[in-house]
């Protein structure tokens, strides 16, 4: 299989046949079961500077950052939905301390059979050993694109993510990562890459989503501009967005790969379902209170920005219902071999 074929197929047939082998392949070794990993945006606050990105901190929205109650009425809800698993997630915020975060973990470890993510950014190696320890199972952190140029362009004065993760997987965390589909620069060969990484990586969840400019951002307001021809600039649409998530399954038979929010915005009526037949296997439903929901903006119109968590659940479990796929029961690790 040419990954880099699959991106530029257009023969509606042909990527017929590449939804049909994602959607066996993903049966074959995940099953029918949809995970249930439910989203705590803990804080918007951030202190990287990355170019696509709306609660960066080269915006002004309103800034918010939850407490230990607000967050554990959250995980309590997620228990009561059946969740196998809570995702805090923030931007790169250092006044959540590495001692409270660890205190957190403990507590919902303690207090709930549920498994943790954190998807805090490039926090030191230190804390995320700390948070290890503390009983952390999972931590998120997508490397975006592996073009290291274009990753600098967006990235200023980031860290290697690719060094990082290996080093999570060193600390025995189930390591997350992904790219958008689609950043202004990305070609048909640097996304043929990606997909080529996750695999090379081992990955244990992927995440991958269409980009969606924010116009307040350098990226979406057309500041920085490609260097690339425009024949070789891979599309931040739907049909691309199939396309590797397709691609990913078949790279990485036994990853978690979720339908993403992203991917739910730029099709609001039946993107979630299609992503899921596609080669996805998890949902993250958000748990996030809709106050602060609509202040994590780190793109236009995100989905379930007026819903609350009790919304968002019932809608997905009507929509996993639709297309004949069960609710995963449990943490929902990784499974390491076919079924
Ligand atoms: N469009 C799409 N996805 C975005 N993310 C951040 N900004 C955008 C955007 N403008 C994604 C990044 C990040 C994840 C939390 O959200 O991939 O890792
Ligand atoms: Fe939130 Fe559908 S998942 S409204």
């Amino acid at each position: 299989m040419n990954i880099q074929t699959w991106l530029t197929e257009k023969d509606p047939k042909k990527l017929a046949q590449l939804w049909q082998m994602a959607d066996t392949t993903r049966q074959t070794n995940v099953g029918d079961a949809v995970h249930l990993r439910g989203l705590i945006e803990i804080s918007n606050n951030c202190i990287r500077k990355c170019a696509y990105c709306g609660i960066s901190a080269l915006n002004t929205p309103p800034r918010y950052r939850m407490n230990t109650a607000e967050i554990m009425n959250c995980v309590t809800k997620a228990v009561e939905f059946g969740y196998g698993t809570v995702v805090m997630q923030a931007g790169e915020d250092y006044a959540l301390t590495t001692k409270w975060i660890a205190g957190l973990v403990k507590r919902i470890k303690t207090e709930t059979p549920l498994a943790v993510t954190l998807s805090l950014g490039e926090r030191p190696l230190q804390e995320l050993e700390d948070w290890r320890e503390a009983g952390a199972d999972r931590y998120l952190l997508r490397f975006e694109t592996s073009d290291p140029k274009l990753y600098q362009q967006i990235h200023p004065g980031s860290n290697d993510r690719i060094t990082t993760l290996k080093q999570l997987k060193q600390l025995d965390y189930e390591i997350g990562s992904g790219v958008m589909i689609g950043i202004p620069g990305q070609t048909y060969v640097s996304l043929a890459n990606d997909i080529q990484l996750f695999a090379e990586l081992d990955l244990d969840m992927v995440g991958v989503g269409p980009y969606i400019p924010h116009p307040e951002t350098p990226l979406g307001s057309g500041q920085i501009k490609p260097e690339i021809a425009i024949n070789e600039q891979v599309p931040n649409n739907e049909e691309m967005t199939y396309k590797v998530v397709a691609l990913t399954r078949l790279a990485c038979h036994t990853a978690n790969i979720p339908s993403t929010t992203a991917l739910a915005t730029i099709n609001k009526m039946n993107g979630r379902e299609l992503g899921l037949t596609r080669g996805a296997n998890v949902v993250m439903p958000n748990l996030t209170p809709p106050k602060y929901r609509e202040q994590y903006t780190i793109y236009p119109d995100k989905a379930c920005i007026n819903e609350t968590a009790e919304q968002c659940q019932n809608c997905l479990r009507g929509r996993i219902a639709a297309i004949g796929r069960e609710i995963g029961t449990g943490a929902g690790n990784r499974k390491t071999s076919s079924l």
